[in-house]
C-alpha cells in the first residue's frame, strides 16, 4: 500500500511556566508513510519526546497543543476526548519507551499486560487473547514464551523487558509504532538485537515506525527517512542516504561529525561547541547561528525559512536561500 499514514501538520506545544506558555514543539510539520521508518533525530531538548508524547495525547497538565493538527489516517487526533484518545493509544498507534520498567506494571504478569488491550480492544476470549501473546513472545524470541506468561516484569533483564515491550505493542498489529530512544538504556549487543527485531517486525506486520534517537548509528541503520529536529523546529530533513551523503544544514555535519568513524583514525571525537539554548531564551536570527561555524551577517538577523536542497531535501538555512532548480550535482 503507498501513501501515508500519520501526518503532523504545523505542531505546536507548549509548556505553561512562570514565564507564561514557553514553547518545547514550534511548529513542526512532517509524514510517515505507510511501512516507512521516519527517524527524529537531535541532541537533547530538541523537542523530540514532546512530539511523541503530543502524538500520544500524554502531554503532562502543564503541556498543551497550542495549534497544528495530528492526522492519524485523516483524522485529527487533538480533537480526541481522553476516551477517544484511549482508544487510539495502544490499539492504533503503540509506544515503546526507554526504559520500560516505567510503562510495564510491576504488580501485574507478563500475561495479564499482554493480553489486556485484546480483551478490552478486540473483545478476545482469554483463551485466544493468551494465544496470540504467546505467537508475540515468540516472534520476539522468547523459546519458553508460555512460562513467562506467568512471569512478573522485575524477574527480567533490561533487554528481555524492551522484547516484551516490543511484543506487547505488536500484539495489538497498531498501524504506527512510536519508539523513543528504545535502545539508549541498553548495552551494545542487546541494542543490536532489539534493532534487528523492530525492522524484522516492520516487515513481518508492515507497521509504519517513528523512530526517536539521537544516535545517528541507530539511524543509519533503521531509517527511510531522516527529521532533525533544533530547538523545537526541523532544521534539515531528507532520506536517509542523502543526509548521510550530503548533510546541508551545518547543524546536521556536526552531528555527522561527532559520530566516531571506524575508517579514520580520530585521537578527539568532534563536538559541536555550545549548546542547545533554552526555548525561553531565544538568539534572534538563526537559532543555530550561535553555534555554527558557517554563521553570515544575516543568520543573526532573520531567521531562516525551510529551503529545498535537492529533490526531497531541505535545510532550514541561508546557505539554501537560492532557488533549487533541478539536478546540479
Ligand atoms: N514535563 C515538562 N515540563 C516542562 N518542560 C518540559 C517538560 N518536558 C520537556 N520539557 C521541555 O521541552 C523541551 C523539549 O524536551 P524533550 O522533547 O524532552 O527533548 P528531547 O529531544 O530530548 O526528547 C525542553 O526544553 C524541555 O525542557
Ligand atoms: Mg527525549
Amino acid at each position: 500500500m503507498s501513501g501515508w499514514i500519520l501526518e503532523v501538520k504545523n505542531l505546536r506545544t507548549e509548556f505553561l511556566t512562570e514565564d507564561g506558555a514557553i514553547p518545547a514543539v514550534d511548529g513542526i510539520t512532517w509524514r510517515l508513510n505507510r511501512g516507512e521508518t521516519l527517524a527524529l533525530v537531535g541532541e537533547s531538548g530538541c523537542g523530540k519526546s514532546v512530539t511523541s508524547l503530543s502524538i500520544m495525547g500524554l502531554l503532562p497538565e502543564h503541556g498543551r497543543i497550542a495549534t497544528g493538527e495530528i492526522l492519524l489516517g485523516g483524522k485529527d487526533l487533538c480533537k480526541n476526548s481522553e476516551t477517544e484518545w484511549m482508544k487510539v493509544r495502544g490499539n492504533e498507534i503503540a509506544m515503546i519507551f526507554q526504559e520500560p520498567m516505567t510503562s510495564l506494571n510491576p504488580v501485574l504478569s507478563i500475561g495479564e499486560q499482554m493480553t489486556e488491550g485484546l480483551r478490552k480492544h478486540r473483545k478476545m476470549s482469554r483463551q485466544k487473547a493468551d494465544q496470540e501473546a504467546i505467537k508475540a513472545l515468540e516472534l520476539v524470541g522468547f523459546p519458553r514464551a508460555k512460562e513467562m506468561m506467568k512471569e512478573y516484569p522485575h524477574q527480567l533483564s533490561g533487554g528481555m523487558r524492551q522484547r516484551v515491550m516490543i511484543a506487547m505493542a505488536m500484539v495489538m498489529n497498531p498501524k504506527v509504532l512510536i519508539a523513543d530512544e528504545p535502545t539508549t538504556a541498553l548495552d551494545v549487543t542487546i541494542q543490536a538485537q532489539i534493532l534487528e527485531l523492530m525492522r524484522k517486525v516492520k516487515e513481518d506486520l508492515e507497521t509504519s515506525i517513528l523512530l526517536i534517537t539521537h544516535d545517528l548509528g541507530v539511524v543509519a541503520e533503521m531509517a527511510d527517512r531522516v527529521v532533525v529536529m533544533y530547538a523545537g523546529q526541523i532544521v534539515e530533513e531528507a532520506d536517509v542516504k542523502e543526509l548521510f551523503l550530503h548533510p546541508s544544514h551545518p547543524y546536521t555535519d556536526g552531528l555527522l561529525k561527532a559520530v566516531p568513524s571506524l575508517e579514520e583514525e580520530q585521537t578527539r571525537l568532534y563536538s559541536i561547541s555550545g549548546t542547545v539554548p533554552l526555548m525561553s531564551d531565544l538568539p534572534t536570527g538563526c537559532r543555530f547561528a550561535p553555534r555554527c561555524q558557517r554563521v553570515m551577517e544575516k543568520c543573526l538577523q532573520a531567521e531562516p525559512k525551510l529551503f529545498q536542497v535537492h529533490e526531497n531535501h531541505y535545510a532550514r538555512c541561508f546557505l539554501y536561500e537560492n532557488p533549487f532548480e533541478g539536478d546540479k550535482r
